[in-house]
Order: C-alpha cells, then structure tokens, then sequence
C-alpha cells in the first residue's frame, strides 16, 4: 500500500527566506508552487529524489498551518505519504484505529488526491496520504 515518501512539509513563516536557504545549502530545485486556498495554505515543493521537501506558509491569519506556526512555531508539520489508492488507504488507518480527519479522500495540490489523519492516533505526527494524479476537479501544473 505504501509507496514511498512523497513529501515532508515544513512550516515557515517566511517562504522566500526557506526557499532561498534549501536552494543555497542543499542545491534543492523547485519545481512546483501553488496556493491551496481551501487549506489556507501557500506551497513550495522542492525536489529531493522522487519525493518532495514541502515548504508551507499561511495565506491567512486564522488557517490551521498559521495556528500550527503560532502555537508550535516553524519546523515539521506533516509527513506525506505515497499510496496506489488513498480510499483504501484512508479505509486501512480507519480499521487500524486511527483518528481521521478527512473521511474521505479530497483533491490536493498538483492534482492528487489526499486525506489528512490526525497526529493523536497516529503517534504524534500528522499524516497525508497522497495518491499521484487522480484528481480531476483540482488539477495543476505538470511537474514536467
Ligand atoms: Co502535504
């Protein structure tokens, strides 16, 4: 079921400064940007592999990541996870216990489709599954 890791998101509060230093120390590219309104959140992937480093910044002052900034400040805020069918695994956590925050799968950024699993549950880290390129309603731009 699980893939790989498709991402490791990161709250910042200045995206730039972030940006700027994973290019400057570690040669990471950017290859996708993108505002996901309906989570309040702006979103720099750089590429690391076939996987992501996510860099996140609120678009507002009252979305979960400026909460999540306030309360824990800057640094991990969620792992992603790659599955083949988010649906089952969404269905699989749901049987294992855990404590769901989407109860069903939603378009995500770049045109995939995710559900978020909540941190108490899960062993302390809040969890995104992500299944690539299912999305038709929310499809961004190619990685190319
Ligand atoms: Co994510």
């Amino acid at each position: 079921m699980l893939q790989e890791i498709d991402h490791v998101a990161i709250a910042v509060y200045d995206l730039d400064a972030a940006v700027s230093f994973y290019e400057i120390s570690l040669g990471a590219r950017v290859v996708h940007r993108e505002d996901v309104s309906s989570d309040g959140v702006r979103e720099v992937l750089l590429r690391a592999g076939s996987s992501y480093v996510q860099l996140l910044s609120p678009l507002s002052d009252n979305s979960p990541v400026a909460r999540f900034l306030a309360s824990r400040g800057e640094g991990l805020h969620h792992v992603g996870y790659r599955v083949a069918s988010c649906a089952e695994a969404l269905e699989s956590m749901r049987r294992a216990g855990a404590r769901l925050i989407d109860e069903a799968p939603r378009p995500g950024s770049r045109g995939t489709t995710i559900a978020f699993v909540h941190p108490t549950g899960a062993f302390g880290t809040l969890i995104e599954l992500v299944e690539e390129g299912a999305s038709s309603e929310h499809s961004g731009p190619g990685l190319g």
